[in-house]
């Protein structure tokens, strides 16, 4: 069972901008079920951790993608966007810092597994206007 669920999210009109919100849904669940797995002693915090690593170096790539893309489109609410962005890698970076500080996985796993409500959120009402706007402007470049 999933923490969530593709279908929480709205379709992107740009085909990578979806890919990418489907890849990190399965690694969002991927880290919830570790986390269950490894709180029974099934799974290894070697295992948990490097895919915990997964999730930033992935939630870096998506915000970069996107970033560059509007930038790319002169994506007029840009600052909005990308501002939504630094706030989430701040949230997240300062998970890792409480994780690393005090050698407490919980305390990243705990961030992540709150992370979908955000995600869900943040896609549905900031990543849909961007995608159409961008889906338009990418159709009226290739013609
Ligand atoms: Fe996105
Ligand atoms: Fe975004």
């Amino acid at each position: 069972m999933g923490l969530v669920y593709i279908e929480q999210l709205e379709e992107m009109s740009v085909e990578k901008m979806q890919q990418t919100h489907e890849n990190e849904v399965k690694i969002l669940n991927a880290i919830d079920n570790l986390a269950i797995s490894y709180d029974r002693g099934e799974a290894t915090l070697d295992e948990l951790e490097q895919k915990i690593d997964e999730y930033v170096e992935h939630v870096h790539k998506h915000f970069a993608y996107e970033e560059g893309l509007m930038q790319e489109y002169n994506f007029p609410s840009y600052d909005m966007h990308k501002t939504a962005h630094d706030m989430f890698l701040e949230e997240l970076q300062h998970a890792i810092k409480q994780w690393k500080r005090y050698e407490k996985v919980e305390k990243i796993t705990n961030f992540i597994r709150r992370a979908p409500e955000w995600i869900v959120l943040h896609v549905n009402t900031v990543d849909v206007p961007t995608a159409n706007y961008l889906a338009k402007k990418m159709g009226s470049v290739a013609t």
